[in-house]
């Protein structure tokens, strides 16, 4: 009888304190998917780093599937604090280059810092939109966000910015995680990229969601000038 009072109350405490966890966690994601608007806040970046994240992202695995490979250049679009920029400096070796844009001063401070702790001297922080992309025409062979383009208001001019840098040939990578509140369907990133001139190259489920990769046709004539919407910027912490 005591046997059976104890594992009782044992479930009644852990149904508590799970209820208790998705009911905080239920808030959160409410908040930020419908109230926050705009990025992630640099305050919120050491989640970005947690060790249980290799679960669910492994960096090594994600960046060869992106075709992140030696002597490349490679835009990282919101790299945060750079979570996935040490690995990939590490694959393009001393003849490549990460260029990490990231609309948010304070996450390329944490993301300075972060690569100097690692020595990771190939990678480049640059303070930047999705939206103006600080690059030149046709100039990396690589692109790769990774629960980025959620937070970004005008997704198409995004797109289009992306293309535009992207070389002939070139790869263009996503990954989404559907318990982000900024998560995008796999539908819709199908069609915005399509929409956008780029062909579907390949797909593959994470553990939490999945990853998405395009290309940029050989042939894929001038890219025309970039229609931005008029829908709002990101929130006033963020650079312009
Ligand atoms: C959820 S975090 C992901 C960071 C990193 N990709 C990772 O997976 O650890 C999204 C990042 O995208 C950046 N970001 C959001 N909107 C952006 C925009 N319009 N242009 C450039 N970066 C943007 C944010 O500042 C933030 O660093």
């Amino acid at each position: 009888m005591r046997l059976v009072r104890r594992l009782l109350t044992l479930t009644l405490v852990l149904w508590t304190a799970a209820s208790v966890a998705a009911a905080v966690f239920l808030r959160f994601w409410l908040r930020e998917r419908f109230g926050r608007g705009g990025p992630i806040p640099a305050s919120q970046a050491g989640v970005l780093l947690h060790p249980l994240r290799r679960r669910i992202h492994p960096p090594e695995e994600m960046l060869a599937w992106f075709g992140v490979d030696t002597g490349q250049t490679v835009l990282e679009l919101g790299p945060g604090p750079g979570y996935f920029t040490i690995e990939a400096a590490r694959r393009v070796g001393e003849g490549g280059r990460i260029l990490c844009v990231d609309v948010q001063r304070d996450m390329l401070t944490a993301l300075q810092r972060r690569l100097r702790e690692h020595g990771a001297a190939r990678a480049h922080p640059v303070l930047g939109d999705a939206t103006r992309l600080p690059l030149a025409d046709r100039s990396v062979d690589r692109a790769y966000l990774v629960t980025v383009l959620g937070e970004v208001p005008d997704r198409p001019a995004a797109l289009a910015e992306l293309r535009r840098v992207l070389r002939p040939g070139g790869l263009l990578a996503f990954a989404e995680t559907f318990t982000d509140p900024d998560y995008v369907l796999r539908e819709t990133l199908r069609d915005l990229c399509r929409a956008t001139g780029f062909e579907v190259d390949g797909e593959r489920s994470l553990l939490l969601g999945y990853m998405m990769r395009f290309r940029k046709p050989e042939d894929a004539p001038a890219d025309p000038p970039v229609r931005r919407s008029r829908r709002r910027a990101p929130r006033s912490e963020a650079a312009s």
